[in-house]
């Protein structure tokens, strides 16, 4: 009478063990390729830096072009209200001890490196970091030629993360690339085909009076510097409008935008607006701010 009890503590102990023994397994080659998770994130990021400022080329280029390519760029945190540089000495007093490690999204989760939009968030971010990467690409004369900025912004479904790049007026678009997004196949996914994409390069971001003046209208609505959205994806494309223009503004990369211009001395001609704004600058601040060794990020 005793037997099938002892069978049933056996089949329990069975699987205990065996369940044991599986979470360990789960657990290892979870923590095993935590490395090579990071590395392909860190890969597919700088790609799709790379895909914004119209350097990749999906047909032939590998992870060694990318690599060797993105290095072309300098990388620099700004301090987004300011519009300067911050240097690694201001970024160690902020709590941040490696300006490479630096990453403006989980910076948001931080009271300290971040502020609440509360409801001026038209981008749907909750949270706006003091501070951003940007991504640096100059000339031979060390005079910027072209600037990769991070975006992210509410779609219909969850955050689109992307690159937006500026050409060396810092006004006229040269590419954009979205590398993280939950919108559908088929409908607001295709904001990531390279056709739609095409769409934002040669765009003027500003209007003469140095207010943002782009986005995407409705499908098959054309605007003047304005992108056609996508046919029955007007609610992503709003999305993407809506951190576009926040991204562009005053609380996003205008200040910054705005000191580069000035700094490379180049003539505006939404003078008006951006003049005043600049005039409030000293001439040198952002020279001075610059770190001496600019960052470099692998
Ligand atoms: C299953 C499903 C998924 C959808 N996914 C998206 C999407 O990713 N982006 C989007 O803008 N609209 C999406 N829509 C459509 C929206 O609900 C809405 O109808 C659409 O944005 C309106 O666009 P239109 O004015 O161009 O037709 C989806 C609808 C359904 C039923």
């Amino acid at each position: 009478m005793s037997k099938p009890k002892s069978n049933n503590a056996k089949t329990i102990s069975v699987a205990l063990t065996l369940c044991l023994v599986c979470s360990v397994l789960v657990s290892a080659v979870a923590v095993g390729l935590k490395p090579a998770q990071i590395e392909n994130a860190r890969l597919d990021r700088n790609k799709n830096i790379l895909v914004a400022a119209g350097m990749y080329d999906a047909e032939s280029d590998t992870a060694d072009d990318v690599a060797e390519r993105f290095k072309d760029f300098d990388v620099e945190i700004i301090d987004l209200s300011k519009g300067s540089y911050v240097d690694d000495e201001a970024l160690k007093a902020a709590g941040i001890p490696d300006r490479n490690a630096y990453d403006a999204s989980q910076a948001t989760k931080n009271k300290a490196l971040s502020e609440d939009l509360g409801n001026n968030d038209p981008a749907g971010i909750g949270r706006k970091p003091k501070y951003a990467k940007v991504y640096v690409k100059k000339d031979d004369a060390g005079k910027p030629e072209m600037v990769v900025l991070p975006i992210q912004g509410y779609g219909l479904w969850g955050t689109i993360y992307g690159f937006l790049t500026l050409e060396s007026d810092m006004n006229t678009i040269k590419g954009i690339s979205f590398y993280e997004h939950k919108e559908t196949p088929g409908l607001g996914a295709r904001i990531e085909e390279p056709e739609w994409r095409a769409k934002w390069s040669g765009i003027h971001s500003y209007d003469e009076n140095g207010n943002v003046a782009t986005g995407v209208t409705k499908a098959g609505t054309p605007k003047e510097n304005w992108v056609d959205g996508i046919s029955g994806a007007t609610l992503t494309g709003r999305g993407v409008s809506n951190m576009i223009q926040f991204w562009l503004g005053e609380q996003g990369y205008k200040p910054y935008l705005d000191t580069l211009r000035k700094e490379s001395g180049q003539a505006i001609d939404n003078a008006a607006a951006t003049q005043s704004t600049l005039s409030a600058q000293p001439e040198t601040e952002l020279a001075a701010k610059r770190p001496v060794a600019n960052g470099k990020e692998a």
